[in-house]
């Protein structure tokens, strides 16, 4: 009950002001987010990539309802990837996008102004020599965002794609993207969603993800097994035994922050690990999203906050 209500509540402006401007909040937040500047984004990815981690960065923001918001979105991003170019991390590092966080929902043209906003951040991650990721937000975002998809890979191959094993569609969507060349990540879904397109029970969204990592581990494309889970770990390392994948075929990926000693065995173990890093000022609906996945993380920030 908790984990639906937390949401909610991390689309609701009140709360988000009661807990944004909450006396200690930012330090506890920092156990999920690696700091507000560009620098601190270069500086986690430079300690990340020196353990031997590959890394995804998150400029933190979604819902952008003007549109100089988006174009600030835009010139950070491409900011950021100029910067991992110099200090060369762009072999260690990518980026991922949010395409709320680009216009995609403001009134007037939305698609078209996220899809040219993405299309300027993946002509600097080709010049710096990276590639982008973009993330998947509630479902009635998901036919925009493959559009947006389909035609930023006609200039951009290598453009990577989120789908979410709750939404009832998604086995069928990753039929549809486990093609040669084709980057896709695959995660449980973050968001509260209505039973009329997504699974209720949280061990059909389980499920579901088994079968759409069989479809993704058989088929041609780039698998990239997003997810804490010990059994999708465990059950991603035998398919691409079974499929005869190699270790360079597919990768996992977690979040920054969690199951950090999970993170650290595979990549001991030869495997291909990549942690999401956010950053951002804008931390508010990623760090509700983190309470509502684990109800025992809200005792963690309740106590931080007592304890100060
Ligand atoms: P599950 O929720 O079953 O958790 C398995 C175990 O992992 C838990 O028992 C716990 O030990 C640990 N764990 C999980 N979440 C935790 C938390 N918040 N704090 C502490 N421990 C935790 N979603 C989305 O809708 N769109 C997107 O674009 C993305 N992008 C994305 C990128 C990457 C790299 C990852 C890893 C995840 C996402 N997600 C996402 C989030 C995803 O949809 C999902 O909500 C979380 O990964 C939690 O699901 P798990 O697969 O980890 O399993």
């Amino acid at each position: 009950m908790l984990g639906p209500m937390l949401l909610t509540a991390s689309r609701s402006r009140s709360v988000r002001r009661l807990v944004s401007t909450t006396p200690g909040a930012t330090h506890i937040v920092d156990r999920f987010v690696v700091g507000e500047t560009l620098d601190h984004a270069v500086g986690a990815t430079r300690t990340l990539a020196g353990q031997g981690f590959a890394v995804t960065l998150d400029h933190l923001g979604e819902d952008v309802t003007d549109a100089t918001q988006a174009a600030t979105t835009r010139a950070t991003y491409v900011s950021l990837l100029e910067r991992l170019a110099e200090v060369g991390l762009t072999d260690r590092a990518e980026v991922s996008l949010k395409l709320s966080a680009l216009g995609q929902a403001l009134p007037r043209d939305g698609h078209q102004v996220a899809l040219a906003h993405a299309h300027a951040i993946c002509t600097a991650a080709q010049r710096a020599g990276t590639t982008v990721t973009l993330d998947m937000e509630d479902h009635t975002t998901v036919d925009s965002t493959l559009g947006v998809l389909g035609e930023l890979r006609a200039d951009f191959p290598w453009v990577g794609a989120v789908l979410q094993s709750a939404l009832l569609r998604t086995e069928a969507d990753c039929r549809d993207l486990a093609r040669a060349g084709s980057r896709v990540r695959l995660v449980k879904g973050a968001y509260a969603e209505p039973a009329s397109v997504a699974h209720a029970a949280k061990a059909d969204v389980d499920l579901a993800y088994v079968r759409c990592l069989k479809v993704l581990m058989a088929g041609d494309g780039y698998p990239m097994v997003a997810s804490h889970d010990p059994r999708m770990v465990t059950l991603a390392g035998a398919l691409a035994t079974r499929f005869e994948r190699s270790s360079d075929s597919y990768e996992y990926q977690m979040l920054y922050g969690i199951r950090t000693s999970e993170q650290r065995r595979l990549a001991d173990a030869g495997e291909q690990l990549r942690v999401y890093v956010p950053f951002g000022a804008d931390w508010y609906g990623y760090f509700m999203r983190r309470l509502a996945e684990r109800p025992a993380n809200v005792g963690f920030f309740l106590r931080s906050l007592i304890s100060r």
